[in-house]
């Protein structure tokens, strides 16, 4: 039995991860630490917010008090840190988040780990401070390149990579300098339910919907390597259960795309769910060009990302060798699943769109009844 802390766990992928988690382990307590921030959704809980094995906690990771009396209150004896600033375009516009949170935030979450399980003595011999990062901190690759692999040597390319990269350091040199017990995966692009849509393909999936335009940012022959968030999920608990402390562990979805070709994909799928479902185009009024087949009409090329990456591509040999992860899911069934997901949702992702789903956060504060 164990009792988990997990950062950001209102966030896309933390959220799969905990809805993982509580139904594989269901003995186990989890504890959610997590700001609310724009991309952070109380409603991504929702599934677990009844279990009693469930606690949220509404607070930031820069907090290293609140962190210390989590990990003591809770007799926490594995930390998962998903808390951060993940959008590139952001961090392209507004870098000081991702300064704060990114680094200032995971050394917040060493000291109090380093504190609380070390000096004190708490779950002494028996903890695990896991650091969930990307494959953006290896730079860019080239069309023949080999893919990133865990000795590929860090070169950050935006301020979102480069703001991951120094937490990486951080989480390695207190493992090395004080002993922590600390994991690390690097993972490629995640797709799947609860995905925040300012990402490409939950925007896409949505603005078919509302017959918005799909921006293709310069030629679209970027490539990233898409993982399906449930097998993250899976992965992070092989690295946590029978990873080598101190190591690095790369996770991929072994599927490598062109952004053009996956949103002509997406288009696709899409004209084919309104074709095969009737129900749809009364659902959503505002789709017409999914309705008559051509959502790929929406496609529209516009400036390149500053610094865009060309390409990003895992090499998974050691956590295949290591720790036997495969992904499950094919691009053909996680793909398929997400446009279901997101067609099944509305709610989730209309509220998203017109900010109800900040509610919560203005009722705590205000008192007032939603
Ligand atoms: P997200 O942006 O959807 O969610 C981040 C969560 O962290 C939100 O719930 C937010 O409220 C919370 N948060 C932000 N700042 C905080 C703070 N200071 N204190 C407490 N909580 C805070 O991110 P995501 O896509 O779920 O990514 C989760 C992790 O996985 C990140 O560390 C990211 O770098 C990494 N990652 C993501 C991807 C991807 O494809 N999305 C790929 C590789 C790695
Ligand atoms: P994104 O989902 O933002 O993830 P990341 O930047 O971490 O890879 O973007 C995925 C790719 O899609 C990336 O090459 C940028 C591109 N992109 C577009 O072409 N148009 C868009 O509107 C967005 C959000 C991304």
């Amino acid at each position: 039995m164990s009792n988990l802390l997990v950062t950001g766990g209102a966030g896309f992928i933390g959220a799969n991860f905990v809805h993982y988690w509580m139904e594989t382990y269901p003995q186990d307590k989890v504890v959610v630490l997590d700001a609310l921030t724009y991309a952070g959704n109380k409603a991504n809980l929702d599934p677990v917010a009844q279990n009693p094995n469930f606690v949220f906690s509404h607070g930031n990771i820069c907090d290293t008090a609140l962190v210390e009396t989590l990990l003591k209150e809770h007799h926490i004896d594995t930390l998962v840190h998903f808390a951060a600033e993940s959008h590139v375009d952001r961090s392209i516009t507004g870098p000081d988040a991702f300064i704060e949170t990114n680094i200032i935030g995971t050394h917040s979450l060493l000291k109090a780990a380093k504190k609380i399980w070390l000096d004190e003595g708490l779950n002494e011999e028996n903890h695990r401070f896991h650091h969930v990062s990307t494959d953006e901190v290896y730079g860019t690759l080239g069309p023949e390149d080999p893919a990133f692999s865990e000795t590929t040597p860090y070169a950050p390319n935006s301020p979102y990579s480069a703001s991951k990269a120094a937490s990486d350091h951080l989480v390695r040199a207190y493992h090395h300098t004080y002993g922590l017990e600390v994991t690390t995966s690097n993972c490629s692009n995640n797709y799947g339910p609860y995905h925040f849509p300012e990402k490409l393909i939950p925007l896409v999936i949505t603005n078919i919907l509302q017959d918005k335009p799909l921006p293709i940012y310069g030629d679209g022959q970027q490539i990233r390597d898409w993982l399906y968030v449930e097998d993250h999920a899976r992965g992070i608990d092989l690295v946590i259960r029978e990873g080598r402390l101190g190591e690095c562990y790369n996770i991929g979805g072994i599927n490598e795309w062109a952004n053009i070709d996956i949103v002509k994909l997406i288009c696709s799928l899409m004209d084919k769910a309104f074709a095969e479902d009737p129900t749809l185009a009364a659902r959503y009024p505002q789709a017409s060009l999914a309705k008559q087949g051509n959502s790929a009409e929406l496609i529209t090329y516009v400036k390149d990302r500053a610094g865009h990456d060309r390409r990003y591509a895992i090499d998974p040999a050691r956590s295949n060798n290591e720790l036997g992860y495969q992904p499950i899911e094919t691009f053909d069934s996680g793909i398929a699943k997400t446009v279901t997901w997101f067609l099944n949702n509305e709610s989730w992702w209309r509220a998203v769109m017109d900010g109800s789903y900040r509610d919560w956060i203005e009722q705590q504060y205000t008192g007032r009844e939603g």
